[in-house]
């Protein structure tokens, strides 16, 4: 019954569906929408990584690194806001994949998409306790190493995986719990709130790019690429660039593929199509105008931070707050680790928000068992079993998986899920030209296809073992569609070609 796994949930079965719930007000206009994408990328990414990327993989160079990045989250972005016009309702590429290529593929992005959310708000969480502890260090009160950190880390110096001695991140464990407790009893961020936190965090980042350029030494710019310009591996194998001690590529290139974890959220603003006042114009505008605010902001903190610290004196825990102590400027410690704790908390938050209603768009077409994620609770209105889930899961890697490893997990599975998006968009337009597509992506066939290749090629900067890790974790993931999904999974009558009455 190979038909069952590419049969596609019809618009008509999206309207039916929408019509029993409350429709959206259409609020949001361009500024909003670029506020909400910018509230939930800033955060670990640029406040902790950009540490361990300097120090391992690129120093000053990270600079570009981040320019690299970005340019390849816009190439995605624009097939991204294609993908998400042609199925004009709210949800994530999920929801669009059911509609256009099928059950099968839809499933693979789903879950794919539970590694890109719930891996990096384990991320996040750990990020934020790094911070957590560079605040108290403010005070002069030390946690215990052993209830601050997993158990092991990969050791960039001896190539392999160490033992830490620690027992678990505890802080990261405690704010996952605070926060799955606040989205089970329905607290969302507000468009209000956002904007509240969008300022402090942009705000920060500025105080940070203001004050830290006093501090610049161009020395500290030479060798602006220690590491070299590339760092680009086929499964193990150094095609460009050097290799570090475990064989892992480190360069420029290598640099991006890290800290393409900052850009992770802008892809949120899509996910507010039903509330927009214009989507066709609006969404494209506040993608695109997200990730250029997060692009310059990201290169004026490395340009700082490269030039205040040298490459090989730059913290890994909390590196921004940490250039400050270094230079003697303990007030400056204690308000960029207050700003990053409030603002990875806010990417926390829509991190675990979205990973539960993915869970729960996936539950209700029968994917996953309905009643158990499907859920939803009699007094507070929340998916609350898909959250707490969720924050069980975020909360256990939190806790015992060290923060690199995480991100370059969520980064392989984010990157593929771009690199399905930017084909799936040129396929479209070849197998469904008739279908209606509000927003066009300019430069056909040119950008979705340097979306693909920048983003194959930063997955291929990537350590080569996260290959493998990917592979299982689809592999797992097709053996419970299999299992599952495909007995379980709703039969939609099909249309003549779906999405075709927008
Ligand atoms: N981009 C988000 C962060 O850096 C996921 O925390």
């Amino acid at each position: 019954m190979l038909g069952r796994l590419f049969q596609k949930k019809s618009y008509q079965a999206y309207v039916d569906e929408m019509k029993g719930e409350n429709r959206l007000r259409r609020v949001l206009g361009p500024i909003s929408l670029a506020s909400l994408g910018i509230g939930s990328t800033i955060g670990t990414g640029i406040f902790v990584l950009t540490g361990l990327a300097v120090h391992d993989k690129a120093g000053p160079a990270l600079i570009v690194s981040y320019m690299l990045s970005g340019l390849a989250c816009v190439f995605a972005a624009l097939s991204y806001a294609e993908f998400a016009s042609m199925v004009p309702v709210a949800g994530s590429t999920y929801t669009y994949a059911y509609a256009t290529l099928g059950e099968l593929f839809a499933w693979i992005i789903g879950w794919d998409l539970v590694l890109e959310y719930a891996m990096a708000g384990a991320t996040v969480a750990n990020g934020w306790s790094q911070y957590f502890k560079s605040f108290l260090s403010t005070f002069g009160v030390q946690l215990p190493a052993a209830l601050t950190m997993a158990p092991f880390d990969y050791d960039p110096g001896v190539g392999h995986i160490i033992s830490t001695g620690a027992v678990m991140d505890l802080p990261a464990i405690l704010i996952t719990v605070l926060i799955t407790w606040l989205l089970v009893i329905g607290i969302r961020e507000s468009a209000g709130a956002n904007n509240i936190m969008v300022g402090i965090k942009v705000a920060v980042i500025l105080l940070v790019i203001g004050v830290g350029a006093f501090f610049i030494k161009t020395a500290n710019w030479h060798p602006f690429a220690p590491f070299g310009w590339t760092g680009i591996s086929l499964f193990g194998k150094t095609l460009f660039g050097q290799t570090g001690v475990g064989g892992e590529p480190l360069g420029m290139m290598a640099g991006a593929s890290i800290v393409f974890f900052s850009y992770i959220g802008f892809e949120s603003v899509s996910t507010h199509a039903e509330e927009a006042r214009n989507p066709q114009k609006d969404v494209p505008i506040g993608l695109i105008a997200s990730l250029i605010v997060c692009t310059v902001l990201y290169i004026g903190v490395a340009v700082v931070l490269t030039g205040m610290i040298p490459a090989s004196k730059m913290n890994l825990e909390a590196p921004v707050a940490d250039a400050f102590k270094q230079i003697g400027m303990p007030w400056m410690q204690f308000i960029v680790s207050v700003a990053a704790m409030a603002g990875i908390t806010s990417v926390l938050l829509v991190t675990i928000l979205s990973q539960a209603r993915i869970l729960l768009a996936i539950a209700r077409d029968g994917l996953l068992p309905t009643r158990f994620f499907g859920s939803v609770h009699p007094k507070y209105r929340t998916p609350w079993k898909a959250t707490i889930a969720t924050g069980i899961f975020v909360g256990i890697f939190a806790a015992f998986v060290p923060l690199r490893i995480l991100a370059e997990l969520v980064n392989i599975g984010t990157l593929l899920a771009f690199v399905i998006v930017c084909v799936s968009v040129l396929i479209m337009r070849r197998t469904h030209p008739e279908v209606k597509r509000p927003f066009r992506c300019p430069g056909m066939p040119y950008t979705p296809i340097l979306g693909a290749i920048f983003c194959a090629v930063l997955m291929f900067s990537l350590p080569a073992e996260n290959w493998l890790r990917l592979l299982v974790w689809l592999l797992i993931g097709l053996g419970i569609y299999f299992f599952y999904g495909r007995r379980h999974g709703k039969v939609w009558e099909q249309e003549p070609s779906a999405g075709s009455k927008t």
